[in-house]
């Protein structure tokens, strides 16, 4: 048949953002390519069958941005509800609010502090260790915070995510730890935040709801890969090392196992997100999906609720690839991958497969609105070469 215009492979948000834009702005007919069943990458969901519950199938995403355009940009498809996303953290028998705060001092400590005496006894506690100093993670943590709040809430957690002992990690994975020295306690600082209202699939699907753009599910590019290459300009969101056939070496992942059930109790623990910071508790977290959308209680099954017990390990072939690991030797790929890239003709690579970076939501659409000013608009509308 006739060659579309642009070829996307993948339709997740950047590869739906760079769609529509192509599609809407500059009357390009779009061909998105995808390998799941659905479209939406991994900020798809779905409505429990049994409790009409909506499951996020790729693990929690919660929207949130400071960037205005992105802002405008999300609302033309959807509206947000004013869901503000809080995070609790279990350790030995009680329950913290989450990120380190002076409610989580004042309880873990046993005593109130004014803001300026958990500031003092904070800074005491991480004079144990000078941050230059810091040898590994868990001395560049205690340099930070300090040995108490340390071994209650990051080593264990820490430990779990990586399956490896704090010692053993480099102490670059973490720059600063913040402490709040107030009870503020909302998760994130940005100026928008909210949950799609009508749900995320609603949202990605008016994404692509374009006369101009067909979604063709259940379609590996690598299958098609000859009727497109060459031929057409092609946007590649998958795996950057996937597309070269692994020639330098696999990028290295950690996956997420998301096991996910339904309970019978109406509410298992009373809100969205519970931390487990115990290291003998084998799970990371536990996301109970009701509480992301309190405004829908009348249409949730009394009764049940749905929950999903996270286990972070490190992705193996045909694991969902979902935290970049970024080991020294990772970067040194990348950067082979990237030059094998640049010089691959006619195809740009991006999102957070093919950037190998992890990228928020509005990070995704972010860097998408500027590959199309930067690249895919000069080249459509003006005849710049594709690079
Ligand atoms: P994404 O992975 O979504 O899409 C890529 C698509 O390409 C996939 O659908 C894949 O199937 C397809 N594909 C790959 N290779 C292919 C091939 N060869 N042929 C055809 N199709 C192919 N963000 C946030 O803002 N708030 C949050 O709370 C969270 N939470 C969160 C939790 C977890 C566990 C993860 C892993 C991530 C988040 N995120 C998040 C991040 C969010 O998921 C991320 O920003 C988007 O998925 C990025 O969209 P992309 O389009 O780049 O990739």
């Amino acid at each position: 048949g006739q060659l579309p215009d642009l070829v996307i492979v993948g339709a997740g948000l950047f590869g739906l953002t760079i769609a529509e834009r192509c599609a809407e702005e500059l009357g390009l007919r779009v061909l998105i390519l995808e390998r799941r069943h659905h479209l939406g990458g991994n900020a798809y969901s779905e409505r429990d069958p049994e409790t009409n519950v909506e499951v996020h199938k790729y693990g929690a995403h919660l929207f949130h941005t400071s960037n205005e355009r992105v802002w405008e940009y999300v609302n033309r498809f959807t509206s947000f509800t004013d869901y503000k996303h809080r995070v609790f953290g279990k350790y030995q028998g009680q329950v913290y609010s989450l990120p380190l705060n002076l409610a989580l001092i004042n309880q873990f400590f046993g005593r109130s502090h004014t803001p300026d005496e958990a500031r003092a006894l904070i800074a005491e506690q991480a004079s144990e260790v000078a941050t230059e100093d810091a040898s590994n993670l868990e001395e560049k943590a205690i340099s930070l915070i300090g040995r108490p709040l340390y071994e209650a809430f990051i080593k264990g957690y820490t430990a779990k995510q990586w399956q490896t002992d704090p010692t053993e990690l480099s102490a670059d994975i973490i720059t600063r730890l913040p402490v709040r020295y107030t009870f503020q306690n909302g998760w994130f600082s940005d100026t928008y935040e909210g949950l799609p209202v009508d749900g995320y699939t609603a949202w990605l699907t008016r994404m692509s709801d374009h006369p101009n753009i067909e979604v063709r599910l259940e379609t590996d590019f690598f299958a098609v890969a000859d009727d497109y290459r060459g031929k057409v300009p092609i946007v590649y969101t998958g795996p950057v090392d996937e597309y070269f056939g692994n020639s330098e070496g696999r990028l290295s992942w950690r996956t997420v196992d998301l096991e996910e059930s339904v309970v019978d109790t109406d509410d298992f623990q009373g809100t969205g997100v519970v931390n487990y910071n115990d290291q003998d508790v084998p799970w990371t977290r536990i996301i109970e999906f009701k509480h992301f959308h309190p405004e829908r209680e009348k249409t949730h099954l009394p009764g049940k609720s749905v929950i999903v017990h996270e286990y972070s390990r490190f992705a193996e072939e045909g694991d969902e690839p979902y935290y970049p690991v970024n080991t020294a030797d990772d970067r040194a790929k990348l950067l082979k991958y990237r030059e094998l890239a640049d010089a691959e003709p006619m195809v740009l690579f991006g999102g957070r497969l093919g950037t190998y970076k992890y990228l928020d939501m509005h990070m995704a659409i972010g860097s998408a609105l500027s590959m199309y000013d930067n690249k895919l608009k000069p080249h459509f509308a003006e005849g710049v070469e594709l690079k």
